[in-house]
């Protein structure tokens, strides 16, 4: 028996006020969408198809990466409807599991058990039962505990509405079956909608046993539909993702201050200070001390790293040794090579800086190639830019840059070379020799400054 998925995403989500389709707002960085396609992709299916409605264009386009069979739901008229906008597409003899594009953190434990379930009975349900379960269908069972309906809240009695076992919407079902039930579904009820949960009545009509099987936490069924839900997810999962890490021994000097938006590869002796954020592609070699308040993304770090205060980093290469910040910006493109020390208010863009270079105050090194053993001086400018094309400059080893020069692209700094602070270089220097260029001193003597 395989396994097929269909995942509902049709709702526009009109709580989130938002112009963003609900299922593209991100979750730690993923839109809502792809959680739940990473959990179904870890079972072991034939084929996924997602349900998607507003926004359609839009939703395609930014989930173009996932391996969907894409199916249009034009008007939003209920989750069977929903359903059977897919079912024609599924192979008859698989089993379904219904997923809902909004319930993000479901997981996969749960899942398994879920479609296991509904190995010999061909039809289970995922059930919850809750201290508050206004606003979800209710399940109801007869005496001996066998599930005969589901009840949505707006139909229910209030007898039914006391029921406190409710569906999470979440379910596997023979696909055949399903789609003889789906033709038969009626629009008859409190919303006038085609509820997909009417197919539990029939099931149980024909004497098919449904099986059920309880979430074991109560965010994994939770469904966003504002905003303030999905802060609340957004932290719940930051808080696991922090646990695990902490686990895998990262000291975090705060887990409820961290963040990571992607994925994070941890050597050991990693210390990460308080309001760090880590997205994207991440990985930290040992003994690595980090923030406070740094923002790292798509970063490969080595190890004995030291990144200070305050610093900004994006798809760099960080050699082993380094030393960066406080308040410094690593722009894409850039590496590091070993024991690179580089200061407060630097900012290097796509360049290459060799072993045991520094740059260590107020300078701006982009499109560059710095040798090994060079000392850039505070204030350093590359001018890599000339209002219509982008420059390199390239300076040697041992070399010594003068503070506050400019180094006028493109441009080529021989090995050895000193260069006396407050040059501004434009034509290329030869190893070894000395460059400058300033304006001779004057000296004024018995000068008066002007009073008032
Ligand atoms: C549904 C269930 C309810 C359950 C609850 C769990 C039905 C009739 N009711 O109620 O028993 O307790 O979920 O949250 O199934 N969707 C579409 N197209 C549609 C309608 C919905 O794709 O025409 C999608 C939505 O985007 C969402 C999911 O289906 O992902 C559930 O829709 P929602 O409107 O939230 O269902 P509820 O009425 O809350
Ligand atoms: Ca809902």
């Amino acid at each position: 028996m395989s396994l097929s998925i269909i995942i509902l995403a049709a709702g526009q989500g009109t709580r989130m006020k938002s112009t963003l389709p609900k299922i593209l707002h991100p979750l730690a960085g993923r839109p809502l969408l792809e959680h739940v396609y990473i959990a179904a992709g870890r079972l072991d299916v034939r084929a996924v198809h997602v349900v998607y409605g507003y926004g359609g264009e839009q939703i395609r386009e930014q989930l173009s990466h996932l391996q969907v069979n894409w199916v249009e739901q034009r008007e939003q008229l209920g989750t069977g409807h929903a359903v059977a906008q897919a079912i024609n597409d599924v192979t008859e003899t698989d089993d379904v599991l219904i997923l809902y594009g909004d319930v993000p953190l479901i997981t996969h434990a749960s899942l398994a058990k879920l479609v296991a379930a509904a190995k010999d009975s061909g039809f289970s349900l995922l059930t919850a039962t809750i201290d508050e379960p206004g606003g979800y269908g209710r399940i109801i069972r007869d005496d001996k505990g066998g599930i005969t309906r589901i009840v949505e809240e707006k139909d229910a009695s209030d007898e039914q509405r006391r029921v406190c076992e409710i569906n999470t919407g979440m379910m596997t079902v023979r696909a055949g079956w399903l789609k003889r039930w789906l033709a038969s579904l009626g629009n008859d009820n409190a919303q006038g909608e085609y509820y997909l949960t009417d197919v539990i009545q029939m099931a149980a009509d024909e004497g098919i046993v449904i099986s059920s099987v309880s979430s074991e936490s109560a965010v994994e069924i939770q469904g966003v539909n504002d905003r303030q839900q999905l802060a609340e997810l957004e932290r719940h999962y930051q808080l696991a993702q922090a646990h695990h890490l902490m686990k895998q021994g990262v000291t975090l000097m705060d887990p409820q201050r961290f963040d990571l938006r992607g994925d994070l590869k941890t050597g050991s002796d990693i210390t990460i200070d308080i309001n760090t954020l880590i997205e994207g592609s991440v990985s930290i070699g040992n003994n690595v001390s980090i923030g406070p308040n740094c923002c790292i993304k798509d970063a490969d770090i080595g190890d004995n790293v030291s990144i200070l205060p305050n610093c900004v980093i994006d798809n760099a290469v960080i050699g082993n040794r380094c030393k960066i910040g406080p308040f410094a910006r690593v722009r894409p493109d850039t590496r590091l090579a070993e024991d690179v020390h580089i200061g407060n208010f630097v900012e290097i863009k796509k360049s290459d800086i060799g072993q045991g270079s520094k740059i260590n105050h107020l300078s701006y090194v982009g499109d560059s190639e710095v040798g090994k053993r060079s000392n850039i001086g505070a204030g350093t400018i590359t001018c890599n830019y000339d209002g219509a094309y982008k420059h390199k400059t390239v300076i040697g080893d041992n070399v010594f840059v003068g503070s506050d020069t400019q180094l006028v692209a493109p441009v080529n700094i021989g090995n050895g070379v000193t260069i006396g602070a407050g040059t501004t270089v434009t034509k290329d220097v030869e190893e070894n020799m000395l460059s400058i260029s300033r304006v001779e001193q004057k000296t004024i003597k018995g000068w008066e400054r002007p009073k008032k």
